[in-house]
């Protein structure tokens, strides 16, 4: 079973999605640690983001592995790194390119064949998991995104201007949803979910009453 959750960045899908899986005894896809894996791997490697052929073959060549929350890349953490304010800067060279696009679904389809999953991201609903019988959008304004997002950076110690948040998330907010290849949007059969003004327990509450209704009813 995959239940497909997408959403812009900073709608709380992360802390929401992982809770609902342990919830639900599922295990949590977390896709967007792949393209920034890629991301990393490309800076690390010093492979120019203007190259999409050696981009691709870097792609293919990586070995990109979960174990619980941690990411590996080639059996090296990169957990931490994968944040870094550098590479979600660049990931859009990465999400861009319908090639590697390709590449991460087809091992988020793999990995999702091991199990019970739910599958966190942009895309699952619509190109990774079309046939899910649980697809969510969780949606949310985006002042109350810009601010999770600058409360984030505070618990992690950074200190950041309120409105350059706002410009750097209006800016992947245009790129994501103007991709060519897997571009967010809400699948039709998608049930929304606003988070504003909902506290965490709130939403995962609302989320675990759709999944088991969705899970009864089939
Ligand atoms: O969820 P996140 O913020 O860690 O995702 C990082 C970026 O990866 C985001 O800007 C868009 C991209 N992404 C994507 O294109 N498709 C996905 N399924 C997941 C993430």
């Amino acid at each position: 079973m995959v239940i497909a959750i997408d959403g812009p960045a900073g709608a709380g899908k992360s802390t929401v999605t992982r809770k609902l899986a342990d919830r639900l005894g599922f295990s949590f896809l977390d896709t967007g640690a792949m393209y920034r894996a890629v991301t990393w791997a490309a800076i690390s490697r010093d492979v120019a983001f203007t190259d999409d052929d050696a981009l691709l073959q870097l792609a293919n060549s990586i070995q990109i592995a979960f174990d619980g929350d941690r990411v590996f890349v080639d059996e090296e953490d990169v957990s931490e790194p994968i944040r870094t304010p550098e590479v979600t800067r660049n990931i859009f060279h990465v999400a861009d390119h319908p090639g590697i696009r390709g590449r991460l679904v087809e091992l988020q389809r793999q990995i999702a064949a091991t199990g019970n999953f739910v599958c966190e991201g942009r895309d699952q609903g619509t190109v990774a998991f079309p046939d899910s019988f649980c697809k969510i959008y969780l949606n949310a304004s985006p002042q109350y995104r810009a601010m999770r997002r600058v409360a984030q950076l505070e618990a992690a110690g950074q200190y950041v201007d309120y409105d350059e948040v706002v410009a750097a998330q209006n800016l992947r907010d245009e790129r994501d949803s103007n991709r060519e290849v897997g571009r967010l949007m809400r699948a039709e059969d998608a049930i929304e979910v606003n988070t504003d003004n909902q506290s965490i327990a709130n939403v995962v509450d609302e989320l675990e009453r759709i999944a088991r209704a969705k899970i009864a009813a089939r």
